[in-house]
């Protein structure tokens, strides 16, 4: 079953036509890897999902429910969490306080689901470390954990991350393929955007490849890893 699916979504920015009919299948308890080139539209698949640009033509199901023009904290309401590209993380807050912005329930209840947030400093401990330390002084690979930190602080559906893995060292790359493998065995359903092949590799069920604003491949992640051929033909990879 799938928890999401795009059917034949077109978006505009501004005079620009940046999807040209994306149809893309999110998988129940799996985690989907959204590939392509720089530019392919990856980005912009996800805005798309969120109600942060709008599909000018086609459609978009979140769990059976057509969730096309609704309104961004409507969609989110719905139990998806996004990640963006530039985390949205407030630096001069500290850790808890990022994460206390988060948690719609902790707001109005006066605390955090404890059990909750030790599942969370398990899967991040750094996120624990610097609990009470201004978000800013953390490093990228600390920061993009408590990105996701603050993604899974309520329960949540569907995961929408885009690269967590941009601009960290191969050492964090590694934390962060264990802490996903956890949440994914958790149940949590994921669509992640990478274009660290050995990170998509390790972590992906299935895949879909992008290309000028469209999805041109998509199916078992372990079918395309062994398929080298069609990585250089989608991806340009020199593996
Ligand atoms: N605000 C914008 N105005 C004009 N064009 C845009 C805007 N945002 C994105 N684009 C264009 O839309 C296309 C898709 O961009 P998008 O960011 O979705 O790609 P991407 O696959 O996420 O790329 P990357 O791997 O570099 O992050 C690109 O050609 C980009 O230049
Ligand atoms: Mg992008």
């Amino acid at each position: 079953m799938n928890l999401l699916e795009l059917h034949g979504v077109h978006s505009h920015i501004g005079a620009y036509h940046i999807l040209h009919g994306v149809d893309l299948a999110v998988p129940k308890g799996q985690l989907t890897m959204l590939l392509g080139r720089n530019g392919a539209g990856k980005t912009t698949t996800l805005r798309t999902i969120m109600g942060l640009v709008n599909a000018s033509q086609g459609n978009v199901w979140f769990s059976g429910q057509e969730i096309t023009s609704m309104r961004t904290p409507d969609i989110a309401g719905k139990g998806i969490a996004y990640v963006p590209e530039t985390m949205g993380i407030f630096s001069d807050l500290t850790v808890r306080e990022n994460m206390l912005l988060a948690a719609r329930s902790a707001r109005s209840h006066e605390g955090f689901d404890q059990k909750r947030l030790k599942w969370i400093f398990q899967l991040f401990p750094a996120v624990e470390r610097f609990w009470n330390h201004p978000a800013g002084k953390l490093s990228g690979g600390q920061k993009q954990m408590l990105a996701v930190s603050r993604a899974i602080v309520e329960p949540r559906e569907l995961l929408v991350i885009d690269e967590p893995s941009k601009g960290l060292a191969p050492v964090m790359i590694n934390s962060l393929i264990e802490a996903f493998s956890q949440l994914k065995s958790s149940g949590v359903t994921i669509l992640l955007v990478e274009q660290n092949f050995n990170f998509a590799q390790k972590l992906g069920d299935t895949v879909a490849v992008m290309d000028n604003g469209r999805v041109v491949h998509s199916g078992d992640m372990a079918a395309f890893a062994a398929d080298e051929q069609l990585q250089q033909s989608l991806l340009g990879l020199a593996l």
